[in-house]
């Protein structure tokens, strides 16, 4: 469930960008090892997309990268939050966890690479391609991770106006 705290009620000031792009704020609770309720919070954060009418390809941008971040939380992550922010000029998509954290980020970053257990492989996850697919979808991208600290994503996607 996205736990709202700041409703969706104030308009931006960027309704040039052909759509009214509120204020808005939400998270939602990512648990560790919960398969049931994976991906839950990147569709929920799919549906507020549309229901504000952003264009179809920043939909799948965005989707993609909650999804895979919020996979890695469940997977191999501890308990986690993302957070979804619409700004009046971007798309926030924070994920923070409090994991084991990751050794070498860049290593992690290689197409292919993969700690994912064999029950995980089972599932059809552990491709080794979450991180560079995030890579390729974000605006930009910060990550911070730790050994033993967790890890938190920062994701960002730029509001496209008219004329950009
Ligand atoms: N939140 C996280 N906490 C700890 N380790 C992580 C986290 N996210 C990624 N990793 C590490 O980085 C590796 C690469 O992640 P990536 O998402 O690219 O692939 P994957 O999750 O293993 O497989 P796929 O995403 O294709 O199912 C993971 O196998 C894991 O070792
Ligand atoms: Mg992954």
């Amino acid at each position: 469930m996205f736990h709202s705290y700041n409703p969706a009620t104030e308009l931006g000031p960027n309704a040039e960008a052909g759509f009214e792009v509120p204020y808005l704020e939400k998270k939602h609770i990512i648990k560790a090892k919960d398969f049931i309720h994976a991906g839950q919070g990147s569709v929920q954060l799919k549906r507020a997309l549309k229901s504000v009418g952003f264009p179809a390809d920043i939909i799948q941008r965005v989707s993609i990268c909650a999804y895979e971040a919020e996979m890695n939380v469940v997977m191999h992550g501890g308990n986690g939050v993302l957070t979804f922010r619409l700004d009046a000029d971007e798309i926030l998509i924070d994920v923070e966890d409090d994991g084991p954290g990751i050794e070498n980020i860049d290593l992690a970053f290689q197409e292919g690479f993969t700690t994912a257990s064999n029950e995980h492989l089972e599932m059809g996850f552990g491709a080794g391609m979450g991180l560079p697919n995030i890579k390729k979808n974000v605006d930009s991208l910060e990550i911070q991770s730790e050994k033993g600290k967790g890890t938190h994503l920062k994701m960002r996607f730029q509001v496209k106006k008219d004329g950009d």
